[in-house]
């Protein structure tokens, strides 16, 4: 059983979620092994999965339409789905049809929680917002958040929007404990900023795609010897060890999703959290 976080609009998102990106193509459609990641997604819900997260973006609709397929056979009452609206579509009327749009793909009636994949260039953020809101008014979506906003940028939203920030989707592992692609600070400054807001933070890509534990250091390959787990399980239960954080793990093998499932019973110590943060956060 995967535990909850509950959020501030009071429902409860699973602490591990599914990733999607790169299942059915990047920035274009790629129809090849759809059917593979439609019975990896069935078998990760099978394995106690209940989270999923996917974008329009991710292969321009198709990690969407993959997704849909896959929790068809499934009570859709019992998932957590989320998706991503890209910057591009951030006025109300663009909004408004990205949401619906990505209803359709799905083939849900809401999603649980709807976020904006990244800050916009053009549409003032309290545009976006208003129509945000006004989209879980209408209970096309139970929540919503931001992804790849940086702590000023949440802080002055908060500001304005005082609770209605329920996630914030930002990248975070070992790896890119301050520093990520988009971001910075997760660790000093967005995770503590969430805490003291009730806002739920959900780490994307945990496992650095697969790279943070093709070399683990001697720290996490003591430490995996010590909690008996491989070093993928100590990588994602040091990513949701705080109270209120979340991660998105991809993973197509069932071997994979197997040990990912149970990663999110293990529990470091405070003092074994702090030696991974010192061995990587240099
Ligand atoms: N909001 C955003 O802007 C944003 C950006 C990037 C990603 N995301 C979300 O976050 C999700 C996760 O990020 P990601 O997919 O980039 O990377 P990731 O989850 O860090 O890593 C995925 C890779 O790790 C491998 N893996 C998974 N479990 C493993 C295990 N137990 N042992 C060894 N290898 C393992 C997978 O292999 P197999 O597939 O072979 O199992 C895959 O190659 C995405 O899929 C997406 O949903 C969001």
């Amino acid at each position: 059983m995967i535990q909850t976080i509950v959020l501030r609009n009071k429902a409860s998102m699973p602490v591990l979620g599914i990733g999607t990106w790169e299942m059915g193509g990047r920035e274009t459609a790629n129809l090849t092994d759809r059917g593979k990641y439609i019975e990896s997604l069935r078998f990760a819900i099978q394995e106690g999965f209940s989270h999923i997260d996917t974008a329009e973006m991710y292969g321009a609709g198709e990690a969407e339409r993959i997704t849909g397929e896959a929790i068809s056979p499934f009570n859709r009452e019992k998932l957590f789905i989320t998706t991503k609206v890209w910057p591009t579509n951030l006025s109300d009327e663009k909004l408004q049809q990205s949401a619906f749009n990505s209803l359709k793909r799905l083939r849900c009636d809401y999603v649980d929680s709807l976020l904006i994949h990244a800050p916009g260039m053009i549409v003032p953020i309290e545009e976006s917002l208003e129509t945000m809101i006004r989209l879980k008014e209408k209970h096309f979506t139970r929540s919503i958040g931001l992804s790849n906003f940086s702590l000023e940028q949440m802080i002055r939203i908060e500001a304005l929007f005082p609770g209605e920030i329920d996630v914030c989707q930002n990248e975070y592992s070992l790896q890119s404990i301050n520093k990520g692609l988009l971001t910075e600070n997760s660790h000093s400054g967005v995770i503590p900023f969430c805490r003291a807001n009730r806002i739920a933070f959900v780490a994307w890509r945990p496992l650095g795609k697969g790279s943070l534990i093709k070399s683990p250091t001697e720290t996490m390959v003591s430490l995996s010897r010590k909690y008996e787990c491989t070093p993928a399980q100590l990588a994602i239960a040091w990513t949701i060890h705080k109270a209120g954080t979340a991660a998105i793990v991809k993973a197509t093998s069932e071997d994979h999703i197997r040990e990912n499932a149970t990663a999110s019973r293990l529990k470091l110590s405070p003092a074994d959290y702090n030696s991974l943060i010192q061995t990587y956060d240099s």
